[in-house]
C-alpha cells in the first residue's frame, strides 16, 4: 500500500523497533561491512524490485538499475559497479534481469513519444534491427516487445562478458556465473533465460562425423 510522505518515517521507525527486538545486534552487523554474494543489473521499474522478487535480504544484493536493464560499455556509472562489484565485493553471480512489459523497450519502438530520440534507448532499436525477421513475425505487439526484453536480456549479458574486468578472470576460478533473467510480473516468476555462463558450461554436441573421425584418430 502506498505511504504519504510522513508515513515512510513512521514506517521506518517500526522497522528499526521490530529488527532490534528480536536481535539487538543487527544494525551493528549491518554497519560492519557487506558482502554480497550477487550483482543484480535491473530495470528501474518499480515493480521489478530485485530483493522482493528473489527473497534476499539486505546484505545480499548489490544492485544497479537503469531504464531498460542496459550494460553500455561506455556507461562509467554501470561500468563502475561491475568493476567494483567483481574486484572488491568479489561477487559469485551476476545477473542481467529485464521483464516482461518493460516501458523502456516500448518507448524505444514507438514511432512518437519519449523514447523516439533517446540516445539511451537507441540499443534497443539497433537490437531490434538485429532480430528485426524474428521478432515482425510475432504479430501480437505484447508477445513482440516480451520477445525483444529477452533478445536485450541476451545482448547485455553478452556485453557483461565482454568488459575486461570480467573477461580477465576467465578460467579463474574467481570467474563469476552470469546470468539472463526476465522477471514475467504477470506471474511473479522469475525466467532463467540459460545465456551467458550457463549456456558455455554446456558443451558443443559433436556431430557424427566428428565422433567417428575422433574415434579413429585414438587409434
Ligand atoms: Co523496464
Amino acid at each position: 500500500m502506498p505511504l504519504s510522505y510522513e508515513e515512510i518515517f513512521q514506517e521506518n521507525e517500526k522497522w528499526v523497533a521490530e529488527k532490534t527486538k528480536t536481535d539487538p545486534q543487527f544494525f551493528e552487523r549491518l554497519a560492519l561491512n557487506q558482502t554480497p554474494d550477487y550483482l543484480f543489473i535491473g530495470c528501474s521499474d518499480s515493480r521489478a524490485d530485485p530483493d522482493e522478487i528473489t527473497g534476499l535480504g539486505l546484505g545480499d544484493i548489490f544492485v544497479h538499475r537503469n531504464i531498460a536493464n542496459i550494460v553500455n560499455p561506455i556507461d562509467l556509472n554501470v561500468a563502475s559497479v561491475i568493476q567494483y562489484a567483481i574486484e572488491n565485493l568479489k561477487v559469485k553471480h551476476i545477473i542481467v534481469c529485464g521483464h516482461y512489459g518493460c516501458g523502456g523497450i516500448k518507448a524505444a519502438m514507438e514511432e512518437k513519444g519519449i523514447g523516439k530520440n533517446s540516445p539511451w534507448l537507441q540499443i534497443i532499436k539497433d537490437i531490434y534491427r538485429i532480430h528485426k525477421k524474428e521478432l515482425e513475425r510475432i504479430k501480437d505487439e505484447q508477445k513482440r516487445y516480451d520477445r525483444l526484453a529477452e533478445l536485450n536480456v541476451i545482448e547485455q549479458v553478452e556485453n557483461v562478458m565482454e568488459m575486461d574486468c570480467v573477461e580477465q578472470l576467465k578460467g579463474t576460478k574467481e570467474y563469476p556465473g552470469i546470468h539472463g533473467w526476465i522477471f514475467n510480473m504477470r506471474t511473479g516468476r522469475i525466467i532463467d533465460l540459460e545465456v551467458g555462463t550457463a549456456q558455455r558450461s554446456k558443451k558443443p554436441k559433436k556431430s557424427l562425423v566428428q565422433r567417428i573421425f575422433s574415434l579413429f584418430r585414438k587409434k
